[in-house]
């Protein structure tokens, strides 16, 4: 049976108080809960602090992007063995917005997969097309050289111990979420170009939905057969929103 897991992506947002008040909300209501796996990816500074109010809980935490550097002068990253440092289990790797403000492209990205993946945490790699592409007819094309990309570096194997989240940019933080059947449409394509290499593995093979998953609209994705849980960003600022999200999935 393969995982299910709720992944929360704080991005740019938090401060030590409101941190801990939406995570002791979370952390009440989650408690006990083993029908799936809950995890938070914050800011690099709160990693001590999440770490302490999370310790012994059953959510885990993680960062929201790393070098693909082991160490040495890279003025303003965070490796790995850092992020081993503060407890991390995940660490997000290409999200969108990393490549499109931040310049990662598909390369750079496939390395801090192999890096994060060669310390032993799970890098959570995010595949998406934007508007454009889809209008195009490219999204399978876009999603494919995304994916051969890191295949490229690590291995079609490597999926055996990482989390993949197909996050459509145009559904990010707009408020459009694909229909569950446009992700799954997606999730089936992904899932079943990696069967044709290793049917295990691919059905092991953790498939997040990211991109304006809301407590209304988590149970809809999450029924999908292909789709095993979710990528979230603004919701799960609102402790309440993610809650409902965590436990849609659970159930
Ligand atoms: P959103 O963000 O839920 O706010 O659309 C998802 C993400 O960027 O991971």
């Amino acid at each position: 049976m393969r995982e299910k897991l709720v992944v929360g992506n704080w991005k740019m947002h938090g401060n030590l108080t409101e941190n801990k008040q939406l995570l002791s909300a979370i952390n009440a209501s989650l408690d006990g809960l083993h029908g799936a796996q809950f995890a938070v990816c914050v800011p690099y500074p709160y990693l001590p602090s999440v770490q302490n109010t999370l310790q012994n809980t059953n959510i885990s935490w993680g960062a929201q992007n790393v070098s693909q550097y082991e160490k040495g002068a890279y003025t303003g990253e965070v490796s790995v063995s850092m992020l081993i440092d503060f407890g991390c289990t995940y660490v997000i790797v290409g999200h969108s917005e990393r490549r499109t403000l931040f310049g990662e492209d598909n390369h750079s990205i496939a390395e801090k997969y192999a890096a994060t993946q060669q310390a032993g945490l799970m890098p959570i790699l995010c595949v998406g097309e934007t508007l454009e592409q889809r209008e195009a007819g490219a999204t399978e094309q876009i999603i494919q050289e995304q994916l051969m990309a890191v295949v490229n570096v690590a291995g079609i194997e490597s999926f055996s111990k990482a989390v993949i989240a197909y996050e459509p940019v145009w559904a990010i933080g707009t408020g459009k979420t694909a229909s569950p059947q446009q992700a799954q449409s997606v999730h089936a394509f992904i899932r079943n170009g990696i069967a044709i290499q290793n049917v295990n593995l691919a059905n092991e093979l953790t498939i997040l939905y990211g991109g304006s998953v809301k407590a209304n609209n988590a149970s809809e994705l999450f029924a999908m057969p292909d789709i095993d849980g979710g990528l979230i960003g603004g919701a799960s600022l609102v402790a309440n929103d993610f809650i409902t999200i965590c436990r849609a999935l659970n159930n």
